[in-house]
């Protein structure tokens, strides 16, 4: 398979089924003594292999007849098909608009003519969006094509021209356990699995064999993305283990519907992907994954409000400024809004959003002071009339010199679930391209996967999970920089390091 971006290195070797690299990563570790820091490089070779073979991708979707579920359907859906539709300011035309991977780029050098930017799906090969084979459960029986005009989230000219495939499609009966997510949404749940805990998660699993048999695809990926849930209670000889988790659903105590799916993927080898809040990933599930070596990754999709943040604390700390108070307001009127409007529900989401500054506000004890944070409020309100266009109101206040203040407002205006879809299609298209590359180092010869809580997604999620002992990082620059410089590792390439020399010599 002809690669677009071809590595012209001794470091770089192309065989029939990998894409084989060398490459020295250098660390550095710090002694303190008081005041004062004694630093030492180090550098460890590694070899890493990517494969070549682009496998046919299918993606369960867990809500599929929901906003988000119907939306990126919809949208690859579109963009295969080459989709134009009319609309009251012009002809629009599918895209992929918001996916890191498809419609942002990344530098490979300087060629005759500057910079030569390239997109980043071409660093190494990739599964393309349009190949994505889509299918799913959701609680509520609607087609895809009722739950599309139920969502409102697309133009109805382009309804239109969808409608006949997306009502082919339709979801799969769901878990429902009514504790777990608001009571508002009980009109919407007349598709279910019924039976034990056992039974539904053993019927989960039939699901992912059926799948993956009837469509041929090679490799299967489940991601949640159907309403947010209540946390779970962590309780020992409940779910902190695997083997307690396994009993647990046996005997039928407290495990979530989307830990029931977590558990179901894991026991089929399908990684999955939480896009919603709540603590689906309980220590069991986690242990679980790590047991089978099975992806998983999560929480919660960063798509706007919290995107901004991670960006704009990052540039306000790293200049300097100190943010003191961050308020943030949203109101929106879709399903989500609705669950969200249960107290439990939005305690869920408050959590997520709430520790998205913490790894920046530690990064600088300039401004900080040991356990000293901003202050940081998090609102949301239900407003039925504005639908999947969320507003999100943002103010941030910050210490500047000499006791001066500066109030920075925001407002932010976007269909919630055209945020949400290219991020989707992001996070299973690295998934499976993490699952192709393997490694391993001069010391320990024998190749390795990355750990099983695919830390290298965080930049698309608000609460990353990470391996135990691991920092979570939720700056965003330096998020994309981790997806970015691993890539270029896997090509044998350095770190993007913008120093441009070439052009500071005389
Ligand atoms: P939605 O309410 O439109 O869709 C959720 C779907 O899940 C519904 O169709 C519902 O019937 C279904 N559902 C509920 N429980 C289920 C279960 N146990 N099994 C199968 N299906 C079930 O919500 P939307 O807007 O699509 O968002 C989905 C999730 O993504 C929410 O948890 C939301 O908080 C999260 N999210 C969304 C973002 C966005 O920008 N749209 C950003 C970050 C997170």
């Amino acid at each position: 398979m002809p690669e677009k971006v071809r590595i012209n290195s001794a470091d770089v070797k192309y065989t029939e089924k990998h894409i084989e690299s060398r490459y020295c990563y250098h660390t550095a570790s710090v002694c303190r003594d008081g005041d004062e820091f004694t630093v030492t490089p180090s550098s460890t070779e590694f070899t890493f292999r990517t494969e070549r073979t682009v496998p046919r991708l299918g993606v369960m979707l867990v809500g599929w007849g929901g906003n988000n579920g119907t939306t990126v359907t919809a949208a690859v859906l579109a963009n295969k098909l080459g989709l134009t539709w009319k609309t009251k300011t012009g002809v629009k035309k599918a895209n992929y608009y918001g996916s890191l991977l498809e419609s942002s780029t990344v530098c490979l050098g300087s060629g005759p003519d500057g910079e030569v930017y390239v997109p980043f799906r071409d660093l190494l090969p990739m599964v393309h969006p349009n190949d994505i084979v889509f299918d799913g459960w959701d609680i509520s029986s609607l087609d895809l094509g009722g739950a599309m005009e139920r969502a409102q989230v697309l133009d109805w000219s382009l309804q239109e021209k969808l409608r006949p495939h997306m009502n082919q499609l339709k979801p799969r009966p769901s878990v429902y356990i009514p504790e777990f997510i608001a009571a508002n949404q009980e009109h919407r749940a007349d598709h279910l699995i019924r039976g034990t805990k056992a039974e539904q998660v053993a019927q989960i699993r039939r699901d992912i064999c059926d799948f993956r048999q009837k469509s041929g695809v090679d490799k299967a990926i489940v991601l949640w993305t159907a309403n947010t849930e209540r946390f779970c209670d962590v309780i020992p000889g409940v779910n902190d283990t695997a083997e307690n988790l396994l009993n647990t659903i046996e005997t039928g105590g407290e495990v979530s519907p989307s830990t029931m799916f977590a558990v179901a993927s894991i026991l089929e080898g399908c990684a999955y992907i939480n896009g919603s809040p709540q603590n689906t990933f309980v220590p069991g599930a986690v242990d679980l994954a790590i047991q089978r070596r099975v992806f998983i990754g999560g929480d919660d999709f960063k798509s706007g409000q919290t995107k901004i943040k991670s960006v704009l604390v990052d540039f306000l700390v790293s200049a300097g400024i100190k943010p003191t108070s961050i308020v943030s307001y949203n109101h929106l009127g879709n399903n989500d809004g609705l669950n969200l409007s249960a107290p439990q529900q939005f305690r869920s989401k408050e959590i997520s959003k709430s520790n998205v500054v913490d790894d920046i506000v530690r990064s600088n004890p300039i401004l900080y002071q040991p356990g000293e944070k901003p202050d940081h409020c998090v609102v949301i309100k239900y407003v039925p009339y504005v639908g999947d266009s969320k507003r999100a109101m943002d103010e941030y206040t910050s210490e500047i010199m000499m006791g001066g203040t500066n109030t920075i407002a925001m407002h932010n205006t976007c269909e919630d679930s055209l945020l949400a879809s290219p991020i989707i299609l992001d996070l299973v298209i690295l998934t499976e391209l993490c699952q192709r590359i393997t490694f391993c180092t001069r010391e320990d010869p024998v190749f390795q996967s990355f750990h099983s809580v695919l830390s290298l997604l965080s930049f698309l999620l608000k609460a990353p999970l990470v391996p135990q002992g691991a920092l979570v990082v939720n700056a965003f620059f330096r998020q994309r920089a981790c997806i970015e410089n691993v890539m270029r590792a896997c090509l044998g390439l350095p770190p993007q390091n913008h120093m441009q020399l070439e052009h500071k010599m005389e």
